[in-house]
């Protein structure tokens, strides 16, 4: 398959450094040569940079200077990449990067299905959330059904919610703030969280979810993979971490059934904050995100026979 790669080594969707060196070490981990080692037709499109946009500032909504500016570029770079005919890899930084990945995809297809992975809804606006960081808004900037919620925000006028809630469904949910699951039950968004999961397996819970939101099988997905809905054990170095979580071979199967609609356009994998806990525990959580990244790349856990069979 054809990926192209794009680094947002973004960190003011939230309090704690190191986030943002993520690109950095899926880099020095040799993430690029392992996707072409798979067979894949990989262009590496760098890093996302940006200058911030001064004085910009809304209650309780932390950095809007940065989040606007970056995830502009961020934005134009999926639409670039998608516009190539590549599935599009975000590797982050934090959960904000998923604002300006999303509002390209949507730019460059028209309507698309997204499937959130997480531990938490990121569902929050400036008027609900309990910490003011951006990377706990990102689905309540993008659904059209909930422009009304929002403040005028400056620096924002490229970004247009374009998805409807009908389009969005959750995976992996076990830590949601009050007013998030307001909004859930309100506008009867899909989700499922921990305990569906235990009831119905993984497999069947990612194929009700992409059925609920792409019901005709013709619409684009896009998968915001956060490594914290990965269990604390399995993805240790998150800055948000949440027990009780998908094993990574939950994870896993979550993105090969999404590679297996032929329609997986964009991946983001966000949240390894490599600045966190022991090297260990960095190792740990670099790794687990390769598996999952692997996946979305096309990679199966059966093998595969050569593309040429040599005579031996
Ligand atoms: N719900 C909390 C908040 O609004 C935590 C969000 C965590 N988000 C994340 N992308 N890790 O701040
Ligand atoms: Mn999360
Ligand atoms: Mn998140």
């Amino acid at each position: 398959s054809k990926i192209g790669v794009i680094g947002v080594p973004f960190d003011k969707g939230q309090l704690k450094g190191g986030v943002g060196s993520g690109p950095e070490a899926f880099r020095n981990l040799g993430l690029i040569e392992e996707l072409q080692g798979l067979g894949c037709d990989v262009k590496d499109f760098g890093d996302v940079t940006y200058e911030q946009i001064e004085g910009l500032i809304v209650k309780n909504m932390t950095a809007l200077g940065h989040i606007a500016a970056c995830q502009k570029e961020v934005s134009d770079s999926v639409i670039r990449i998608i516009n190539e005919g590549r599935m599009c890899l975000t590797i982050g930084g934090d959960h904000s990067c998923s604002i300006g990945t999303i509002d390209g995809h949507v730019k460059a297809k028209g309507n698309i299905a997204l499937l959130w992975v997480d531990a938490h809804a990121d569902l929050n606006t400036n008027a609900t959330s309990p910490t003011g960081n951006v990377h706990g808004m990102p689905v309540a900037l993008l659904a059209k059904e909930l422009s009304d919620y929002w403040p005028y925000l400056p620096g924002m006028d490229w970004q247009q919610p374009r998805l409807s809630i009908r389009n969005i469904a959750y995976i992996g949910l076990r830590d949601i703030d009050s007013y998030e699951r307001l909004v859930i039950d309100k506008f009867a968004i899909t989700a499922f969280g921990m305990e569906d999961i235990e009831r119905y397996g993984i497999i069947e819970v990612t194929n009700m979810a992409l059925r609920r939101i792409d019901p005709n099988n013709n619409l684009p997905l896009h998968v915001s993979f956060d490594i914290d809905s990965l269990d604390a054990l399995e993805a240790p170095s998150t800055g948000t971490p949440v027990r009780g979580g998908l094993t990574l071979r939950e994870g896993i199967q979550v993105m090969e059934e999404s590679y297996r609609t032929q329609r997986l356009s964009a991946v983001d994998l966000v949240e390894v904050n490599p600045g966190l806990g022991s090297p260990t525990d960095v190792k740990i959580t670099l790794e687990a995100a390769k598996h999952i990244i692997r996946a979305a790349s096309g990679h199966s856990r059966r093998g595969q026979s050569p593309e040429n069979v040599l005579d031996l």
